[in-house]
């Protein structure tokens, strides 16, 4: 609720004071003369919040964790920063952040063979679909150099992930510098705490050693 408070005021002020941001562009945005409501503007700057934050936040973590895990993929990577797209990329397919979406049926459906009534609420496994042995050879194995990799942890069809290049981008540079800074970079091996829920694959708390 205090989030959402803190959001439409920013908002509201953005209305009177508008500058260079996203919620600026939202509350001006205009198709066909009509505006977003107040609280489409606030659900909206909600949804990017949590699906561009969190879900980075947990790339971030899952490659350390894999690339230290893997400790002859984290000397490639180091070696050769042109390894390190792959290495992000698979660590989206082995530790998917979103690991399902939720969807409901409008019509009945088949899906896998099983028959699904209309109007169902399902959830539906990315990460399943992610270590699928009929997709990928050796499915339960980290390797950044799968070419190609058709997973789907950004999801698939009209709702797939809207921020994924940014999300590509953001893991490149920050996984890239914190490589820089400290070389001898070790994951503690008092080990992660991950995130209490089941949909999602990351790390809420991951001590790191910075140095041997
Ligand atoms: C590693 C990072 C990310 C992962 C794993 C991820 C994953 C996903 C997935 C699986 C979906 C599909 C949801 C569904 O089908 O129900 C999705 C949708 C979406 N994502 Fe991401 N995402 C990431 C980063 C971002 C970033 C950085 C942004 C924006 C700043 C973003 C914005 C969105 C939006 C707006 C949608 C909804 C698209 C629609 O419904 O048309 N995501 N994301």
């Amino acid at each position: 609720m205090a989030a959402l408070a803190y959001l439409a005021a920013h908002a509201t002020e953005r209305m009177q004071r508008p500058r260079e941001d996203l919620l600026t562009k939202l509350v001006q945005a205009e198709v066909d003369g009509e505006r977003l409501t107040s609280n489409e503007v606030v659900n909206f700057a909600t949804v990017l919040l949590i699906a561009g934050h969190i879900t980075t936040t947990m790339l971030l973590g899952n490659t350390v964790l894999c690339l230290d895990a893997h400790r002859e993929h984290m000397a490639r990577v180091r070696a050769d920063r042109r390894w390190l797209p792959g290495a992000i990329e698979e660590s989206l397919r082995f530790l998917s952040p979103f690991a399902a979406v939720g969807r409901a049926t409008t019509v009945e459906t088949e899906l896998g063979g099983a028959r699904i009534p209309a109007d169902k609420l399902l959830m539906v496994w990315i990460a399943a679909a992610n270590r699928d042995e009929r997709q990928f050879a050796r499915p339960d194995e980290y390797d950044p150099t799968r070419d190609p990799s058709p997973h789907v942890a950004f999801g698939r069809g009209i709702h797939v992930c809207l921020g994924a290049p940014l999300a590509r981008l953001e893991g490149r540079v920050a996984l890239g510098i914190l490589l820089d800074r400290f070389p001898d970079l070790r994951v503690d091996p008092e080990g992660p705490e991950f995130i209490p829920s089941p949909n999602m694959t990351g790390a809420r708390k991951l001590p790191l050693l910075l140095a041997s």
